[in-house]
């Protein structure tokens, strides 16, 4: 088994069919240097080539989800360096997984940590969760998306405020922007991650990765193209067990058992 510095890595859920991943940097507020996003990346392919696992929930402590990029790593880089070795680019491996994903967020997920909450499918806080782009405060710009994802998530005016200003925003304010889909007391933010990731699970597997790539499609494409892609993705559906049994099983009421 895979032996990590910076993650705490299981599998969970009744069926073991969910993937855990705890960011684990305690000392540095989890703050995302390269060899953790390394880690990272690599926990996340291993889960989506184990056959097993449906879903994948991403954490962090009770305290912090990630404070951003390592900032004692970035002082001294120059240009140079971050443009020919693409700085960050390695971070799109955990948006581009092809199965679900669900970040569990307590307590701070700044910056980079906001930007890797916001590549996972759905985001659920804790109550004491805080969510912003401080770059700002440090001469710089958000890297990972946060002027891109962030915007699509809330909309322009409130995602300019919090790239423009630095500020945080609560879980609360961030249920209400429809950033998190919902919140939890602290203390129950995994373990309902878990069970959200074990619904998704029971399902087929290759409808709920269908599900995924029609959604993110929508903000790749226009509609009629983003139309057409999905009605092909729904017809391809014909062509599995999963639905032909889906549809059976309903008809006979009884629980459908996927295989595909
Ligand atoms: N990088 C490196 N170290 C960090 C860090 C970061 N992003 N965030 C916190 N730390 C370290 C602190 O330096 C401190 O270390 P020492 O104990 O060695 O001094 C330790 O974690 C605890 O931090 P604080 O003393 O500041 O703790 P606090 O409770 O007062 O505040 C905090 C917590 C609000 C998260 C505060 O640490 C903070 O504002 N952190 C920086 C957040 C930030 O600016 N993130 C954006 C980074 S840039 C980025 O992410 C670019 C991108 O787009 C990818």
């Amino acid at each position: 088994d895979t032996k990590y510095e910076y993650l705490i890595v299981g599998v969970k859920g009744e069926k073991q069919n969910v993937g855990l991943i705890q960011l684990n940097r305690p000392r540095a507020f989890n703050s995302l240097c390269s060899p953790l996003i390394a880690e990272l990346c690599q926990a996340v392919e291993k889960f989506e080539m184990d056959d097993s696992i449906g879903a994948i929930v991403l954490t962090g402590s009770e305290r912090v989800f990630a404070a951003g990029a390592d900032i004692k790593e970035m002082q001294h880089r120059e240009f140079p360096n971050v443009y020919k070795n693409d700085f960050l680019g390695s971070w799109d491996k955990l948006a581009k997984c092809r199965k679900p994903t669900i970040a569990a967020v307590n307590g701070y997920a700044l910056g980079g940590g906001c930007e890797v909450a916001m590549m996972c499918d759905i985001i659920y806080a804790g109550e004491k969760a805080s969510f912003g782009q401080p770059e700002i405060n440090l001469g710089t710009i958000p890297g990972a998306g946060g002027t891109q994802r962030l915007v699509r998530a809330i909309g322009k005016s409130k995602a300019m405020e919090l790239v423009l200003t630095g500020d945080k925003m609560s879980a609360a304010e961030a249920e209400k922007a429809g950033l998190v889909s919902k919140v939890f007391p602290v203390d129950q933010l995994v373990n309902e991650s878990i069970k959200l990731a074990e619904k998704i699970s029971s399902h087929s597997r290759v409808a709920s990765m269908m599900c995924k790539d029609a959604v993110n499609t929508s903000f790749e494409v226009g509609l009629t193209e983003g139309l057409k892609f999905e009605k092909r993705l729904f017809h391809s559906t014909f062509a599995t067990a999963d639905r032909k049994e889906g549809m059976t099983a309903f008809l006979e009421k009884r629980p459908p058992k996927y295989t595909d």
